[in-house]
């Protein structure tokens, strides 16, 4: 039984929660990052043509199967085929694990934006801010219930009221704020000690223009694959939450050009964040600076505010509202999955499973948030490095589970039960696939091949 009130009201609220969920820290915090750490151009180029082609094929199959089977992630497994059903229990694992750390680094975000809401952010710029910070004990506590809280509270509203509602105003003005900001990086420059002088423009050649020199196969292979954990995180799929998102779409919304605009939100949005980001980190550190990883986002970028001066501070205080309400709108699709899922499966209210996850998501996220200290251990990863227990919570859910649902899904619906079954429910409103061919080749063989690939590879069965 569906509960009232839980469909879309149409497509554009449709594609404005779905791209709510995909549009999120991945978009501002990780695409940036690892673009601008593969070496800008070649990184993008690869992702435009991995969006096109796996993007499109795995978002369509998520939300096919959603909308067909008109059950939840949990079940519309088991609908397809009995014997499958074990696969829907599978994607359940991704947002369960996900929604452990989500709303710690929505903590960390909410963090960053009162720290430059009360002070001009000086403190921010040490080099030992970030970490003294996460490592301490209490205050990422305190921040990331801020964040909890108000992602229970729209997922508690429902999806008309709450989702769909907070989607429509997100999203349109996430994009206004980062157009403005990143029109604004273009503009600066900076001139080194050394009478060195970087622009904005020069910053924008080294994001645009593909560099292949000195390439090599190995160099590649790393840059691609860096390229498709990041679909994955970025479109949210293979982990349920486009699937039960699908399922509150109405019948007559035309899936394809439907899933063609979250593709290109998704895109978008990732491609104007490199474009605010990698320029400005250029101008102001250099290229050395450009290869910080996963610190760029909060060590940084402070950095970049200081140096553009008086008005550093204001660009931070919307640069963090609005990664604030990305990850808010991502955090709401992983709850709202659990929820929704859960609802199903215990027959509670919505009300009763909200207060139940809320109670899951807190003390997760409050260990999670212990691993910086009292619960600090070096876990070793398959890939050679070791991590904190945030970090083995991606890694399993990203790197692990993500390739791994792929894979099974691509063999369900690509030699089970046929990419029919998926291009009809597509083309249900006499809607033209046009990409029909291009999607049955890759779900039939490219897509398993490169999963299998990937999740050898990041378990560490297979080395690059
Ligand atoms: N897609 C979201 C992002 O880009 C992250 C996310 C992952 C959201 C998993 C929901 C579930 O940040």
């Amino acid at each position: 039984m569906k509960e009232k009130g839980s469909s879309f009201t149409g497509s554009l609220g449709f594609v404005l929660a779905a791209a709510g969920s995909a549009v999120g820290v991945g978009n501002i915090w990780r695409f940036p990052y690892l673009c601008a750490k593969d070496g800008g151009g070649l990184f993008l180029l690869v992702y435009l043509i991995l969006v096109a082609t796996f993007g499109f094929v795995l978002l369509t199959t998520d939300i096919a199967i959603g909308r067909k089977t008109k059950q939840n992630a949990l079940k519309a497994f088991g609908t397809i085929q009995r014997k499958w059903k074990f696969l829907g229990y599978l994607t359940f694992l991704v947002p369960t694990l996900i929604m452990t750390y989500y709303s710690v680094i929505g903590g960390w975000i909410v963090k960053y934006f009162c720290v430059y809401l009360a002070s001009d952010g000086k403190e921010a710029v040490g080099d030992g801010y970030f970490t003294s910070f996460i490592s301490s004990k209490v205050s990422p506590i305190v921040f990331m219930l801020v964040f909890l809280a108000l992602t229970a509270w729209i997922v508690y509203r429902g999806v008309e009221k709450g989702i769909e509602k907070y989607s429509k105003i997100i999203m349109p003005g996430l994009i206004l704020l980062i157009v403005g900001i990143a029109i604004f990086g273009l503009t600066l420059s900076h001139q080194d000690a050394d009478g060195t002088v970087r622009t904005g423009m020069q910053g924008l050649s080294i994001y645009l223009k593909p560099d292949f020199t000195g390439l090599t196969v190995k160099r590649f292979l790393e840059i691609l694959l860096d390229a498709m954990s990041q679909l994955f995180f970025s479109l949210s799929v293979s982990m349920g939450i486009m699937v039960t998102y699908g399922s509150y779409v109405k019948d007559e919304v035309h899936l394809n050009q439907s899933i063609n605009q979250i593709e290109l939100f998704d895109t978008g949005v990732a491609f104007l964040a490199g474009m605010l980001i990698i320029p400005s980190v250029f101008v102001f550190l250099g290229k050395e600076g450009m290869a910080a990883g996963p610190s760029l986002i909060f060590i940084s970028l402070p950095k970049v505010f200081e140096a553009m001066g008086g008005v550093g501070r204001i660009i931070a205080i919307a640069f963090f509202l609005m990664m604030g309400f990305a990850a808010l709108t991502s955090a709401v699709s992983v709850m709202e999955t659990l929820v929704a899922n859960c609802m199903e499966l215990f027959h509670k209210t919505r009300k009763q499973m909200c207060l139940m996850i809320g109670v899951y998501s807190l003390v997760t996220a409050v260990l999670i948030c212990l691993g910086y200290n009292v619960l600090y251990f070096e876990f070793p990863l398959p890939n050679g490095s070791t991590a904190q227990l945030l970090d083995v919570m991606d890694y399993i859910s990203n790197s692990f589970l993500m390739p791994f649902i792929s894979l099974l899904t691509s063999i369900l619906i690509g030699w089970v039960v046929g990419p029919k079954w998926i291009t009809s429910e597509v083309e249900r409103n006499g809607e033209t696939f046009k990409r029909e061919g291009l999607y049955s080749f890759m779900i039939r063989y490219v897509v398993p091949v490169v999963m299998l690939i990937l999740f050898l590879v990041s378990t560490g069965f297979a080395n690059l």
